[in-house]
């Protein structure tokens, strides 16, 4: 293979015994035994014991853990009872005839072994040691994997894949841009894009008919388990294309990547699901359907109950919703927490029953309901001796949202095992803001279904907008596009943008339109994201090799870092005074 090695380590079987080999890794551990050392050798490939005779080898006594070795001997089979079936070398030793130390390396900070719990921020200092552990080099093998998977599909598909600027005009798109000052042009700036949504529709008109890209893409948000300030997209886009294309394409992308990574075929079509049917029924955007606790609409049953919380908020145009949350232990503490869980979510409360044996309930509420409305319920909700309702009266979105939440707190699966996906069709064009006012709800270049509705009553106006959601997860979003300038003016117009700052922000853009733009429609989902749950993870700085911290920081390099004063005056910048002092407080 090199002149270091002819074999990968990891692969060495019994069929090997008798050969002399040469393999080439790192000291992975170390036992001594009787006189001798066994060292585990690991390269990319896996593990292999090697066996060494300090008196006949110097450099053994020398050894020490993540030392990078070339060994070289004779494969042999292990002695009876010290085999190991579950590895694929586990059958076989390798006895060293010549170890020649390649690096030695320094005392670890860390133990490398997958069962052992290491803090987030020494691991990510040395991620270089933490990417040698087994379950991190599967990570990033698996990712690997899934975007060959999603190249090899989307070429044979013909679409041509295009790199877009990352230096670009700063330009509304749902968060907070990041900025880069331009030195020849003092005092102006690029902002590095959250995606690449108008290049892409740029392309469209510029005649490629199928694009897409793996592209990374930067917002300045708060981090959590699932973003980071920069990540990379699937983004797509194609021409003379409506929502079914998008869906059936991004799909075989999908069970490309999934085969590639778990070496299972997924069941297709997946399900699709209008933004109203998962609200109704799983209270959630994203819904989990790994499990099923589906919300029910109970309004029917106490239309004229005595129960002063149910009839006011039906009066005042509200729902009363309901799961069933299956038997559980209930003690008083449970029913307090969930309360407060509803209440964090919205709620002005939360209604809990328990069914009793003789199908009466355990409930606070009891008290105040017929034996119709306790059939009722205990029917609609298909309850069992022994099963938790929970019910929610409040505005529709308030009442299903909150026990959307309450469903997953409740039912969620523990890890990614199983595989859920699904589309969610027919979004909103709009969401209300908390201070009232009206934002896009995917972005502000996507067509609604119904132009008078969407001027007449926005908050009711539904886009052609669908997102790909995987265990409770949202995957991606895409919609198809506004190609008329006209309509984009009007959409402009609705969200608060007036023609002159529009023409300021996305003239060029609006310009483009003017020119036969095709109709076009595409779709982004999150790669981190799409192998973090096949690889079954709960954070995507799991799969990303080199990730920032919760805090936005990388405590390998220390970024982001203080720059000199020349650096700043090349590009016309000073700190502020305020900046200044709390950088010498700090
Ligand atoms: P959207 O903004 O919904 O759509 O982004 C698409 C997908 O990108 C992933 N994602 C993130 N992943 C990690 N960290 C983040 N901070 C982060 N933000 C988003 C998610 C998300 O679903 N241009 C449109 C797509 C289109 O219309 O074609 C867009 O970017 O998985
Ligand atoms: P109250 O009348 O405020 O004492 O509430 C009686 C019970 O109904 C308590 O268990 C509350 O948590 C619950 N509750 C109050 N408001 C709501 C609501 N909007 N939806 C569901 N339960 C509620």
């Amino acid at each position: 293979m090199s002149q270091y090695r002819d074999t990968a380590a990891g692969t060495i079987g019994s069929e090997a015994v008798g050969s002399t080999v040469k393999i080439a890794g790192w000291v992975a551990r170390r036992r001594d035994h009787g006189g001798v050392a066994f060292i585990d050798v690991r390269d990319a490939s896996g593990i292999v014991q090697v066996v060494a005779d300090p008196d006949v080898i110097d450099e053994v006594a020398s050894l020490r853990m993540e030392y990078c070795v070339a060994v070289s001997g004779e494969v042999r089979p292990r002695p009876d009872g010290t085999t190991n079936p579950d590895l694929p070398t586990g059958m076989v030793e390798i006895g060293a005839e010549e170890i020649q130390i390649l690096s030695p390396a320094d005392a670890l900070p860390f133990m490398l072994d997958d069962r052992v719990e290491v803090d987030e921020r020494v691991r990510l200092e040395y991620r270089y040691l933490d990417l040698r552990r087994a379950s991190m080099a599967a990570n990033i093998a698996a990712r690997s994997k899934a975007t060959a998977a999603i190249r090899r599909t989307l070429d044979d598909l013909g679409f041509l894949e295009i790199e877009t600027p990352t230096l670009v005009a700063s330009t509304p798109e749902g968060a907070r841009d990041m900025l880069v000052p331009s030195r020849l042009r003092e005092g102006h700036f690029y902002a590095l894009p959250q995606s690449p949504q108008l290049f892409k529709q740029l392309l469209m008109v510029s005649g490629v008919e199928r694009y897409f890209q793996i592209a990374r893409c930067y917002r300045d948000e708060d981090l959590r388990s699932d973003r980071q300030l920069e990540f990379t997209q699937l983004d797509l886009e194609g021409s003379f294309w409506g929502q079914d294309e998008v869906l059936d394409t991004i799909e075989q992308t999908l069970v490309a990547a999934t085969e590639a990574v778990r070496g299972i075929r997924l069941t297709e079509p997946f399900p699709r699901l209008t933004w109203q049917e998962v609200m109704d029924r799983y209270g959630s955007d994203k819904p989990d359907l790994r499990f099923g606790m589906e919300i029910a609409d109970l309004a029917d049953l106490f239309e004229s109950s005595e129960f002063g919380v149910f009839t006011s908020a039906l009066e005042s145009g509200g729902a009363i919703r309901g799961i069933n949350t299956g038997v559980r232990d209930f003690p008083r503490s449970k029913a307090d927490e969930l309360t407060e869980l509803a209440k964090a979510n919205g709620a002005k409360g939360l209604v809990w029953m328990v069914v009793n044996d003789d199908r009466s309930l355990r409930s606070p509420v009891a008290k105040f309901l017929s034996d119709a409305e306790i059939r009722g319920v205990i029917d609609r909700l298909e309850a069992q001796p022994g099963d938790v309702l929970l019910l929610v009266a409040d505005r529709w979105k308030t009442a299903v949202t909150v026990l959307g939440a309450l469903r997953n707190v409740l039912g969620r699966p523990a890890d990614h095992e199983d595989l859920a996906f699904l589309w969610v069709t027919d979004f909103p064009m709009f969401e209300e803001e908390e201070d009232g006012s009206i934002t896009f709800s995917h972005h502000p270049f996507t067509t609604p279904q119904d132009v008078e509705m969407m001027a007449t009553q926005p908050e009711h106006a539904l886009a052609r907008a669908y997102d790909a959601v995987l265990n409770g997860v949202e995957l991606g979003s895409g919609s198809v596009r506004i190609h008329d300038p006209e309509l984009q003016r009007k959409v402009f117009d609705i969200l608060g943008i007036d023609s002159e700052t529009a023409e300021r922000m996305f003239g060029w853009f609006l310009r483009a339109l003017r020119f036969g733009p095709p109709p076009h429609a595409g779709f982004a989902f999150g790669i981190d994201r799409l192998v973090m749950i096949l690889q079954n993870e709960d954070s995507i700085r799991e799969v990303i090799p080199f990730p920032k911290t919760q805090s936005g920081v990388d405590p390998l390099t220390g970024s982001p870092t203080l720059v000199d004063d020349r650096q700043l005056a090349e590009l016309g910048i000073t700190l502020r005074p305020e900046t200044r002092t709390k950088l010498e407080e700090s």
